[in-house]
């Protein structure tokens, strides 16, 4: 008899070419120097899960796999000097749930280079409200930020502004004082522009410019862009002088066709946003605004609960585009 001890995973499996998703008991592998292993009691479902489990080549290469590119919990084991048992402690991004088994199981087993010590008065629940979405909204504000942009210079647009990334940045940019205009492909109710935060909104026929004229009239200070292509050309051709502008995703297009006009003529700056590859020392920072001056209040409404059993569901609901809000995952 095998009594060697066992934890919980949900798996992708590839079987003849199609991919689906069963839990599975998986035994511990032995934590190597550099590791950590962590006991997760929360992970958080991002698009990119969705993506692995139906056999997504450009996000998982390999299968039987684990996807969750989130995870919270506690660390268990530790052959590393950044970290002790019963630290608690924030996986995001680098491999995880990508080509490194995720956050879907009960333990993950991580380099200690990608762990963040969970701030005081963070809980783990907390922390995957937030996930990959929220690190890369509040990435984003980190940058504009970063590179001058202020308040009183005008309101700032946030594409996709009802989506995981959009939603987020829109809540911390009222937080912080600015006047934020969300940015949907269509109208949306204003009870949800006011939920986030936003006090007015557009829609494609003005965020998706196409005059092919190479400047706009200015009609924003900045702009936090999850939609690319077109979108982003047109914030970039409408933003005020001196302005900010963040990419993150390319849901509309991954092209970028325009003049340099905008950023010769006004001093407009693109930024880039790579949370996946972003720097220990500013992931600390990001984390920490996030547990105290940036600290949101989630409406629940938003917030739904997900365990291995039903995780499957909320991938599929997620791949039909019917999942609004954020799926937390409990361990
Ligand atoms: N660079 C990074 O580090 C990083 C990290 C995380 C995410 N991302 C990327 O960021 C993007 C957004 O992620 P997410 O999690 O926020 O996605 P999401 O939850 O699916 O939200 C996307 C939102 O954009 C809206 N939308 C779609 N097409 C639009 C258009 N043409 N104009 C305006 N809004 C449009 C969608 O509305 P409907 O639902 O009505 O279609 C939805 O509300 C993705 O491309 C993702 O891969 C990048």
């Amino acid at each position: 008899m095998n009594n060697k001890p066992t934890f919980k995973a949900f798996r992708i499996k590839e079987i003849d070419g199609k991919y689906h998703g069963e839990i599975e008991n998986l035994c511990f592998d032995t934590v190597a120097p550099g590791e950590v292993l962590v006991k997760v009691q929360y992970s958080s479902l991002n698009y990119k899960d969705a993506l692995s489990s139906i056999g997504n080549k450009g996000v998982t290469r390999k299968y039987p796999h684990t996807p969750g590119i989130d995870a919270a919990g506690t660390v268990e084991v530790s052959e590393s000097d950044l970290f002790k048992t019963g630290d608690r402690v924030i996986v995001t991004s680098y491999d995880l749930g990508m080509n490194h088994p995720g956050g879907f199981a009960e333990y993950i087993k991580v380099p200690a280079a990608w762990v963040v010590p969970m701030p005081d008065n963070m809980t783990a629940k907390e922390a995957m409200t937030y996930g990959t979405a929220g690190f890369t909204a509040a990435l984003s504000v980190y940058r504009l930020l970063n590179n001058g942009q202020k308040p009183e210079m005008g309101p700032i647009v946030v594409t996709g502004a009802l989506g995981g990334v959009g939603n987020i940045a829109c809540q911390i940019l009222n937080k912080l004082g600015f006047e934020v205009i969300a940015a949907n492909y269509e109208l949306a109710e204003e009870s949800e522009i006011k939920r986030i935060g936003a006090t007015t909104q557009i829609d494609c026929s003005v965020s998706d410019d196409l005059s092919g004229r190479p400047m706009l009239k200015t009609q924003w200070a900045g702009a936090i862009d999850v939609v690319g292509g077109n979108t982003l050309t047109t914030m970039l051709k409408g933003c005020k002088p001196l302005g900010n502008v963040t990419t993150c995703g390319n849901i509309g297009s991954g092209d970028l066709t325009m003049t340099v006009y905008p950023f010769i003529l006004r001093g407009v700056s693109l930024l880039g946003i790579d949370s996946q590859n972003c720097p220990m020392e500013i992931r600390r920072q990001i984390w920490d605004n996030l547990a105290n001056e940036w600290r949101l209040d989630f409406d629940p409404a938003l917030i739904k609960k997900a365990s291995l059993e039903t995780l499957q569901a909320h991938i599929d609901r997620m791949l039909e585009k019917k999942s609004k809000g954020r799926v937390i995952v409990k361990l």
